[in-house]
């Protein structure tokens, strides 16, 4: 039995990374393991135009401490209103790599996301024209749509249309979480990719409430029947290059978890490679762990993988702080319920 585990150094394909003093405690957390990460724009006021998002790498950048690599990949926030030589511009420049596509209202700072699909048709036009990939929140908003089933219904009333309506239009369907998304994606040809979270491999809807309420496992979209949680681990354990790693580590301070309406997201980039390399294990498929957080990704974005490597060693149970410190407060580390038994070295 191998104790050690050489991989291209992984990338996130889907991470919060927020602003100021939060950015500053939890990016070093990301970049300790990851060479680079698509960074959402959910940001208050959200990153909408290429000034800001020029803005927001260099702020980034600016909070990287002194030794560590890492770049940002940059997104935009697609609202009603923007416009699509804009986006061309910023993607031409290589500033931005994604548009960043959130249903109105879905979850944290998406109110100026898209009510209307119409609205926007222009802009996924020029996006599959030019092959900049849309990255996609798959869940309908309908409050007469139960919130279990609106990843599924999403696919069948948005997605799939939007697909049809806007040939080679190229899309990552964000974190899927059920076995419908796993499915749709299989089926959906090179120019669809998936992301799955390091989070949803783990638990399913009974750890955030069975025996008590836990707010620490709230996130959005919210985790699903056990059936669908092995419906994860199965695609990400399949070799199936549809599928990459998109942490979704979303840092939320605990006052704000541990609250009579708590914020969704689960902060996992402390953990996230030690955790993966535990499921990959237990799914006897520890040689396809490199192809899913390190290969599959930048093969989908059309970059190329990393060139340096990271170790990862298997010995004595890792302990890692229940929680981390932010100049906004404490941040709760995801805790995956079992012993983790891999570091990286
Ligand atoms: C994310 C956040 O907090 O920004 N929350 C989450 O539960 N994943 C938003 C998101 O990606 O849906
Ligand atoms: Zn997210």
């Amino acid at each position: 039995m191998s104790t050690t585990l050489t991989l291209r150094r992984p990338d996130d394909w889907h991470l919060h990374l927020r602003d100021g003093a939060m950015l500053k405690a939890v990016l070093p957390e990301t970049a300790r393991h990851f060479a680079r990460a698509i960074i959402m724009p959910n940001l208050v006021p959200p990153v909408v135009t290429g000034a800001q998002a020029a803005a927001y790498r260099d702020r980034i950048m600016a909070a990287l401490p002194d030794g560590m690599a890492f770049r940002p990949l940059m997104t935009l926030y697609m609202t009603e209103d923007t416009n699509p030589d804009d986006v061309a511009a910023a993607h031409a420049s290589g500033l931005v790599t994604a548009v960043k596509l959130y249903p109105a209202g879905a979850t944290t700072n998406s109110a100026s996301g898209v009510r209307d699909f119409a609205k926007v048709q222009r802009v996924l036009d020029r996006m599959a024209e030019i092959g900049m990939p849309l990255c996609v929140h798959g869940e309908v908003t309908n409050h007469d749509v139960d919130i279990f089933d609106r990843e599924a219904v999403f696919i069948d009333r948005v997605l799939d249309p939007m697909r049809r309506r806007t040939p080679g239009l190229r899309v990552v369907m964000e974190h899927v979480t059920t076995r419908d998304g796993v499915q749709y994606a299989q089926a959906g040809g090179p120019d669809l990719g998936a992301t799955i979270t390091t989070h949803h491999l783990i638990i399913n809807r009974n750890h955030i409430l069975a025996g008590g309420i836990r707010p620490h496992y709230y996130c959005l979209p919210v985790a699903k029947r056990e059936e669908h949680r092995l419906a994860l681990r199965a695609a990400v354990t399949s070799g199936d290059p549809t599928f990459f790693l998109g942490t979704d580590s979303a840092p939320h301070v605990d006052a704000l978890k541990e609250h009579s309406c708590g914020c969704a997201g689960c902060f996992t980039a402390t953990n996230t490679m030690s955790i993966l390399a535990e499921v990959f294990e237990q799914e006897g498929a520890l040689d396809r762990l490199e192809s899913f957080a390190s290969l599959h990704g930048p093969a989908f974005y059309r970059l190329p993988p990393n060139e340096d490597h990271i170790t990862l060693q298997k010995g004595a149970p890792v302990a890692y702080p229940a929680r981390i410190d932010t100049g906004d407060g404490p941040v709760t580390v995801f805790d995956p319920l079992m012993p983790l038994h891999w570091r990286v070295a």
